[in-house]
């Protein structure tokens, strides 16, 4: 999704843009773009073009002493990959930057007469256009007068010719998060990794208020006008989180983060060998009354979520619906007032995820978000919050978020078990005791790198894979198959073994890779038949399991070895294996698996 960043203050403005800008890189982009206020005068100068960062910053002045200006990174939902399309957007006196979609722009073109001043594509150049027409010499009041004329998501960061050094800025849904200090001046960002070297308090600007930005001072109004003070957050994470600290890529780094990030998120979370969120705020009796569950999520969240429902719904007998964002929203919710809604989302920002919780929260009180990103909107709007602290998750294929998101379900599981007598305290702390060995699971799988290494060769020249399990290795396997997909941009199919031969099975032919994973004891033959079912026609089969050594070469080509945990732990194992395999075939394929093609980071549009 787009990146937005905004300076003034008393250094110079373009190393400030282009560092955040770089910082936002991860979020996904095609084109890039600057403005600002030229030798602080009223001339507003822009550079901007299809392309990396670091294209703009070719076409950048070596020195341009501004203090005050806007930057922003495109992920194009209107209009191709041009420079005309890249942000900012100029029209008369307005040049802003713009994350979201105005879903009604074709209407506000033909309503107040906006073609004649369009020289683009997107959606974004009409808001400028807009703002401009309505422009009467007062920012503030022009903001008012126009914002409630857009329908649909926007963060805009707005600059007027007349008012050098000032920076404006509104938000609906789209993120936007803003700091000041006294020595360096206003700084206001998509996410905080864009300015977080220069402070470690932030706060969100809140929807549909109006925030005035001067090198000396901030403003924050609502549309009544009404100054609001700002309620700032602190960074629970070191400046070096945002930096790849000697390795390749985030991707590789946050792989093996996850540790720690599962440390940070469980430790304060067991307390007497039990699950206990007091220290959340968050009361057993919160808990209480819960008749069955709906996990709402996109992608690799949801895919955790997946893991939750197996594992709570086979452990405690409760019932687990898992919905996808997207299509929730639009069917006929089957949720009531005794429904906990577990909303799961690593930047907390996923649309699709924050309009289903929306909808949610009208059929029940029980809505729990498990969210990576503080003070996030998801987290806002929920009735309560569970923060994983996985620290910032940069790279776009989301690896400790889906660690940390799965240790989540399985203490809330424990909780819910708990509470509704489904479970006993004895079987519990025994639970939670072998929970606490995650990390150390999880850390040795990291040696793994040195073997998934030598199964590139195997994997890069596919065109498909198919990864097959059964139980919580099946809802594992969809995490697998789209950590190759988005990275290696391979077609790969996650499938339940046993499903395998009711059609799909015509699709393996001589050397199609197939990562089958077998952990859970009680379907492990079955597993195993499956496999030998592919073998038979053909699959290269890699097999994760907890087998010392598979000498049978008819059930395998590459065996990966994986402890021997508790069947509900050997999920924490066996990712770690499935994120290698596509890390380094992406490497393989000669891909940055940091910033795959047409994905962002965390999705605002619809
Ligand atoms: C996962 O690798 C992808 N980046 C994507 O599927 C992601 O998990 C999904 O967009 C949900 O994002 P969220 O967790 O921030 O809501």
């Amino acid at each position: 999704m787009c990146g937005i960043v905004g300076f003034t203050g008393k250094h110079e403005a373009q190393d400030i843009l282009l560092a955040g800008l770089a910082r936002l890189e991860y979020r996904g982009y095609d084109s890039a773009g600057i403005a600002f206020f030229k030798d602080n005068g009223d001339h507003i100068s822009m550079r901007k073009t299809a392309g990396k960062v670091k294209d703009l910053a070719a076409i950048c002045d070596e020195e341009n002493n501004s203090t005050c200006g806007i930057g922003h990174t495109r992920w194009a939902t209107h209009g191709g990959v041009t420079n005309a399309n890249a942000h900012p957007h100029r029209v008369g006196s307005v040049v802003l930057i713009h994350n979201g979609i105005i879903e009604n722009y074709h209407e506000l073109v033909s309503e107040y007469g906006l073609q004649k001043d369009l020289v683009s594509e997107t959606d974004t150049e009409v808001a400028a256009a807009l703002f401009n027409k309505m422009y009467n010499g007062d920012p503030i009041e022009t903001i008012k007068k126009t914002v409630p004329l857009f329908v649909g998501s926007f963060a805009f960061c707005i600059m007027f010719k007349s008012h050098p050094g000032e920076i404006y800025a509104v938000r609906n849904v789209s993120p936007m998060v803003a700091a000041f200090t006294e020595k360096d001046g206003a700084f206001i960002a998509s996410d905080l990794t864009a300015f977080v070297d220069y402070s470690k308090d932030y706060f969100i600007v809140p929807e549909y208020h109006i925030l005035r930005m001067t090198q000396d001072r901030i403003e924050l109004t609502d549309l009544e006008g009404k100054e609001v003070k700002p309620e700032y957050l602190k960074v629970d994470w070191d400046v070096s989180a945002a930096e790849k600290e000697g390795y390749d890529h985030f991707m590789i780094k946050e792989i093996h983060e996850q540790p720690n990030a599962i440390i940070r998120t469980i430790g304060g979370r067991i307390h007497g060998d039990l699950p206990d969120f007091k220290d959340d705020g968050v009361s057993d009796d919160f808990f209480e009354g819960v008749r069955d569950i709906t996990i709402i999520a996109c992608g690799t969240a949801m895919y955790a979520g997946m893991v939750g429902r197996t594992f709570i719904q086979n452990k405690f007998g409760i019932p687990v619906n898992v919905a996808i964002a997207s299509e929730f929203r639009y069917e006929r919710p089957v949720i009531t007032d005794e429904t906990m809604v577990i909303v799961i989302s690593q930047s907390g920002e996923t649309i699709d995820s924050l309009e289903a919780l929306r909808l949610a929260r009208k059929y029940t009180k029980k809505t729990l978000a498990i969210v990576n990103v503080k003070g996030s909107s998801i987290a806002r709007e929920s009735d309560a919050v569970l923060y994983t602290h996985a620290g910032p998750e940069i790279a776009v294929a989301s690896t400790k978020a889906y660690s940390v998101q799965v240790a989540m379900m399985y203490l809330i599981g424990c909780k819910l078990g708990l509470v509704s007598g489904r479970t006993t305290e004895a079987e519990m702390k025994e639970f939670m005791a072998d929970l606490k060995k995650v990390p150390d699971i999880i850390k040795s799988m990291l040696t793994i790198e040195s073997k998934v290494d030598k199964l590139t060769s195997r994997m890069t020249n596919a065109e498909h894979a198919f990864y097959i399990g059964r139980e919580l290795d099946y809802t594992l396997s969809m995490e697998g198959a789209l950590k190759l997909k988005e990275i290696s941009y391979i077609h790969a199919e996650a499938y339940a073994a046993g499903e395998l031969k009711h059609g799909t099975i015509a699709l393996i032919d001589e050397g199609v890779p197939v990562i089958a994973i077998a952990s859970q004891s009680d379907v492990y033959s079955k597993v195993i038949s499956n496999i030998r079912e592919v073998k038979a026609r053909g699959a290269y089969v890699i097999l994760i399991s907890k087998d010392a050594k598979i000498t049978d070469e008819s059930v395998c080509d590459v065996h990966l070895q994986i402890p021997k945990v508790r069947d509900e732990l050997a999920v924490f194992a066996s990712v770690v294996i499935c994120q290698m395999i596509a890390y380094y075939t992406s490497i393989g394929k000669g891909l940055n698996p940091d910033q795959p093609r047409n994905l962002a980071k965390s999705v605002t549009v619809e």
